[in-house]
């Protein structure tokens, strides 16, 4: 098949020679010495990269990136031609950009317009992954089989049900195809979203989008969220780890397809995203002790309620001299707690996001109402089922939590995300 976007013509000048040399296009237009400053002051480790080819998708077991954008996008093309046209012009770029280049080969004819924008121009290729996801609309439009998978739908890919206390507003939730671009550079991340929104033109429109970040902390460490606490402590480990109470599964039993599913969801797995405002105002006006009983942690160690070390099993069974659970029973850790969901794990690697101040009414005391920060958790949660993993800990969590006092969901969706690229494949060929 070949790309009906085009190749952009001429002399093929990549993003990582504009990086070594200062080339004469930057010269001519004038923006040299972006390219030489942004040489300069590349942090050790920004020039690594992340290989796009592979059994698996990046971004998924991919160390998380400082930055993520996150795109879903509702397909307007008409036929499954112009779909797969896109997929293909997308894996072309993709590969390109996740190596430090540029989105197509760049030609140097002033009066064209240029196959890339230009404005990752001299930066590293900064750990960039592109993680693609397919919505149930892909399949199946407001009854209509558009392109002819209806059949092929897996079952997995399910209607998330409405679980209490959710404010998802349409603006802000589902879409045919997601796209997660995550790097340690925010611009890099931007910039493989606007390439790959500028090569859908005609084929998809973006329905929504979503920046979070995360505090560099010291590898090894777990980052905080912006309620001050170390998120992610009990997620599955990569490297074969030992089972613990706390963490029975491996990483790959809880993460990829497996045998289950569809050929071309094997080695994939599906994301469940939800973008989850904080009021950090009144979070803010709690007492420690309060917030720990909340999460079912000691804020600063991480630890455990009752115990000293992060990594210490969360021993729910363990109550104080009058008789109570340590960890309340309406306590966040509690509720999502592998032994009380029937081993239910998920990979969270959600992202911090920041959309500065709206204004908002509390839905819960003390129910203020002013311009208040429109920030929180944008949680992404990958698992090999959403009905054994998210929907399963979340009915429950929707229900009962105490962090529902401060936290509202307002909006997200659930993507299938093929299995990784082969090299001469477009993304998610199979299912085609
Ligand atoms: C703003 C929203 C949220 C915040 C601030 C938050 C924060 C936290 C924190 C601080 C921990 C303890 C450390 C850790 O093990 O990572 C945790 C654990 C966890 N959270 Fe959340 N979380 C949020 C939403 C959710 C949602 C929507 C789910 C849905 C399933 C979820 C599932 C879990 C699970 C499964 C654990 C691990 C429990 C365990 O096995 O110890 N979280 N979360």
């Amino acid at each position: 098949m070949t790309c009906p976007f085009g190749q952009g013509g001429g002399a093929g000048l990549s993003r990582r020679r504009l990086l070594a040399g200062g080339g004469g296009l930057l010269a001519s237009a004038g923006v040299g010495t972006i390219a030489r400053a942004a040489a300069q002051d590349t942090p050790s480790g920004a020039a690594a990269h992340e290989p796009f080819f592979g059994d698996h998708q990046g971004g998924i077991a991919t160390p998380q990136q400082a930055h993520s954008y996150f795109v879903a996008f509702d397909l307007v093309a008409k036929k499954r031609d112009e779909v797969t046209a896109m997929l293909l012009a997308w894996t072309e770029a993709a590969a390109r950009m996740t190596s430090g280049d540029t989105a197509r080969p760049m030609g140097q004819d002033p009066s064209a317009v240029a196959s890339d924008g230009g404005s990752a121009l001299g930066l590293a290729p900064a750990r960039l992954t592109l993680t693609f996801g397919f919505g149930a609309g892909l399949f199946n439009k407001d009854g209509v089989d558009r392109y002819g998978l209806a059949a092929k739908r897996p079952e997995a890919l399910v209607d998330l049900p409405k679980f209490n206390g959710d404010q998802l507003v349409p603006a802000r939730t589902g879409g045919d195809i997601s796209v997660q671009a995550c790097a340690d550079d925010p611009l890099v991340a931007f910039h493989a979203l606007r390439e790959l929104d500028r090569l859908s033109y005609g084929a998809a429109q973006i329905r929504w989008a979503q920046t979070g970040f995360l505090p560099q902390t010291p590898a090894g460490e777990t980052a905080r969220n912006l309620m001050g606490f170390k998120d992610g402590t009990n997620n599955p480990r990569l490297g074969g780890a030992p089972a613990t109470a706390d963490i029975p599964r491996g990483f790959d039993d809880v993460v990829w397809v497996g045998a289950e599913g569809p050929d071309w969801m094997r080695g994939g797995s599906y994301l469940v995203a939800r973008r989850i405002r904080i009021s950090l105002e009144h979070w803010d006006r709690t007492e420690v002790d309060f917030q720990e009983q909340v999460i079912g942690r000691h804020k600063y160690s991480g630890a455990p309620i009752g115990k000293s070390n992060e990594r210490d099993l969360l021993d729910l069974d363990r109550q104080d001299k009058d008789g109570n659970p340590l960890i309340a029973d309406n306590a966040h850790v509690r509720l999502g707690a592998a032994a009380i969901n029937d081993g239910a794990q998920i990979l969270r690697r959600a992202y911090s996001y920041n959309d500065g101040v709206s204004f908002t009414a509390e839905r819960w005391p003390p129910w203020r109402q002013g311009m208040l920060y429109d920030a929180g958790l944008f949680f992404m949660a990958y698992q090999r089922d959403p009905r054994t993993g998210f929907i399963k800990i979340f009915e429950n969590m929707a229900k009962l939590d105490a962090l529902n006092q401060f936290t509202t969901h307002t909006g997200g969706g659930l993507f299938a995300c093929p299995a990784g690229v082969r090299e001469g494949e477009f993304i998610g060929q199979r299912l085609f």
